[in-house]
């Protein structure tokens, strides 16, 4: 468990994918600026079995323990890359509460202290506000507009490429070195 000050990022257990399907359904929950997705729960289980490199899976989750949104890391292809990349959303009901701001910045924390890597990036619609606020609060920076990345809603749209370098974050900023003492063996 990754401890906030306001959420927690548990590893995603295969007992949460029925919740995890529910939210996969739902076109409210991935939002306008992600694309429309309908899978079933067989697609989900078979998917969440396969080992893929570099790739792992997190619930967001409230200090009470409820499941609140999602975060993962994934592997993006290069041959000589040093980098991973991150996705996210929150559940509707729990936007605007910083919580996501939170999630990334242990996220980033969590990957620059555990992982050999020099950058971490993220893709967003360019409309996507929210998710780019996120981003520049947890020291993203712009790199520029990627054309047509996305099919979403029908059409075909621009991406921002962000990203944030070791350099850049320099120290952890959530799971600070006392947080991580406290829960060693
Ligand atoms: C985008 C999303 C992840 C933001 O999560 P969140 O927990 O609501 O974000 P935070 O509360 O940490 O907000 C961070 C900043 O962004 C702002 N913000 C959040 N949503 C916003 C929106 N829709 N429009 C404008 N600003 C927004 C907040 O006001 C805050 O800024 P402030 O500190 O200056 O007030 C969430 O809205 C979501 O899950 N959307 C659907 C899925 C999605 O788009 N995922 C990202 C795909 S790249």
């Amino acid at each position: 468990m990754l401890e906030g000050k306001l959420v927690n990022l548990r590893v995603m257990e295969k007992e949460d994918l029925p919740l995890f399907a529910e939210w996969v359904n739902k076109p409210e929950v991935f939002g306008e600026y992600n694309p429309l997705i309908q899978m079933s729960r067989t697609e989900i289980e078979k998917n969440y079995g396969e080992k893929k490199l570099e790739q792992t899976e997190f619930f967001i989750e409230g200090k009470d323990g409820s499941r609140i949104g999602y975060i993962w890391h994934f592997n993006v292809m290069h041959p000589a890359g040093k980098l991973l990349e991150i996705g996210y959303f929150l559940v509707p009901s729990e936007r605007g509460k910083g919580y996501c701001t939170e999630a990334v910045n242990i996220m980033v924390d969590y990957l620059f202290l555990s992982k050999n890597i020099e950058r971490i990036q993220a893709q967003t619609d360019v409309r996507n506000v929210g998710s780019q606020k996120v981003l520049e609060k947890a020291g993203f920076k712009k790199e520029g507009t990627i054309r047509k990345l996305f099919f979403l809603r029908g059409q075909l749209r621009d991406a921002c490429l962000y990203s944030i370098l070791r350099e850049e974050w320099k120290e952890p900023k959530i799971l600070t070195k006392t947080q991580l003492k406290q829960h060693a063996p």
